[in-house]
């Protein structure tokens, strides 16, 4: 009996020591010393041997299943932390796999320009209004002081819808229903696409202005002046210069073309400035009392200026694009060059 329990020892200490697994090591231990395991039988088996031999022989069956237990116990330790050790590494990511290269797509230079005029303008206190595409006559002209002979206002000239309703040709129209229903200061952009029956090179039947308006108490052309010249320097560069034309627009008394020094040439004269120096590029002038009285602000207490620029303008001078309609061509090789 004792030469078969050290058979069985020796049998088992190799079987554990081969273990590979967790779950194998269980099944040994299954095998061996659990309820109906070949030891478990054996230890069960003590009661048919002569009575004598019973003490020694269950002391030596006793002290076999304790070395097993040992053995298995160290040897399952072992084995959880290998298998969690060969989890890990089965699970680590590897950032160093390089994927393949895709192209990404970039902004249109009109959004591009647009983004800027108005983080200049609203870094400048200036708070963004909308309004409809879809416009009233009285919005677009009547309250704007543009009377029904004004040349804008023949059906050439816009897209009407009805008799009184039509295309916004400009976003002017936003101002005045901004300055109808608020009580100054009023300090606003307007951004917006306009529609004109213009189709040319530097016209288009669709195109983007981003209006400005200020109304407050002591508001003068100098005011103007100033804001534009933050804006110009910012828009090209610090030394760029601003150039005031006296112009007509019904709704601004007096009113101005507004010409910036030639970002390329920096006034000198170059083929994007035809040789002038100087680069076109809005409209502006103080809001005429006539404006303010039509949208319910008194002018003889308030006064203001407005501007208007045309995006794609801004971003034909800027870029030197000569025609405009490349810019709405859709061509991405075009596009891709502002990256
Ligand atoms: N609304 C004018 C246009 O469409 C631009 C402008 C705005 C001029 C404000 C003066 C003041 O051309």
């Amino acid at each position: 009996m004792e030469n078969n329990i050290v058979a069985l020892l020796e049998k088992v200490k190799n079987e554990i020591l081969a273990s590979e697994s967790t779950s194998h090591i269980n099944e040994v231990r299954i095998k061996y010393i659990g309820r109906t395991g070949l030891l478990t039988n054996m230890l069960k088996e003590l009661k048919n041997l002569p009575s004598q031999e019973r003490p020694t022989v269950g002391k030596f069956l006793n002290e076999a299943r304790i070395t097993i237990e040992n053995l298995i116990s160290n040897k399952l330790a072992e084995l959880i932390v290998y298998e969690q050790k060969k989890k890990e590494e089965s699970e680590l990511l590897d950032i160093s796999l390089s994927l393949p290269s895709f192209k990404r797509g970039v902004l249109h230079p009109l959004s591009i320009v647009k983004s800027e005029i108005i983080d200049i303008f609203t870094g400048l206190g200036f708070s963004i209004e909308d309004g409809p595409e879809i416009e009233l006559s009285k919005y677009n002209f009547e309250l704007l002081n543009i009377p029904a002979d004004h040349p804008s206002r023949a059906f050439c000239d816009s897209f009407y819808i009805s008799d009184n309703i039509l295309l916004r040709t400009q976003t002017s129209g936003i101002q005045a229903r901004v300055m109808e229903k608020t009580v100054p200061p009023i300090k606003i952009i307007c951004p917006g696409k306009v529609y004109r029956p213009d189709d040319d090179a530097t016209h288009s039947p669709m195109f983007q202005q981003i209006e400005g308006l200020y109304v407050d108490k002591n508001i003068s052309l100098a005011d103007l002046k100033h804001i534009l010249e933050l804006f110009a320097k910012k828009f090209f560069t610090e030394s760029t210069k601003v150039r005031f034309r006296p112009s007509y627009f019904p709704f601004t008394e007096p009113s101005v073309e507004v010409d910036l020094s030639c970002a390329i040439c920096g006034g000198v004269g170059c083929s994007l400035c035809k040789g002038t120096g100087w680069l076109e590029l809005l409209g502006a002038g103080v809001v005429n009392p006539i404006v303010l009285d039509n949208c319910g602000i008194s002018s003889s207490v308030y006064n203001g200026y407005a501007f208007g620029i045309g995006i794609e303008r801004a971003t034909m001078v800027k870029y030197g694009i000569p025609d405009m309609r490349i810019l709405f061509d859709g061509d991405v090789r075009y596009i891709d060059q502002f990256r």
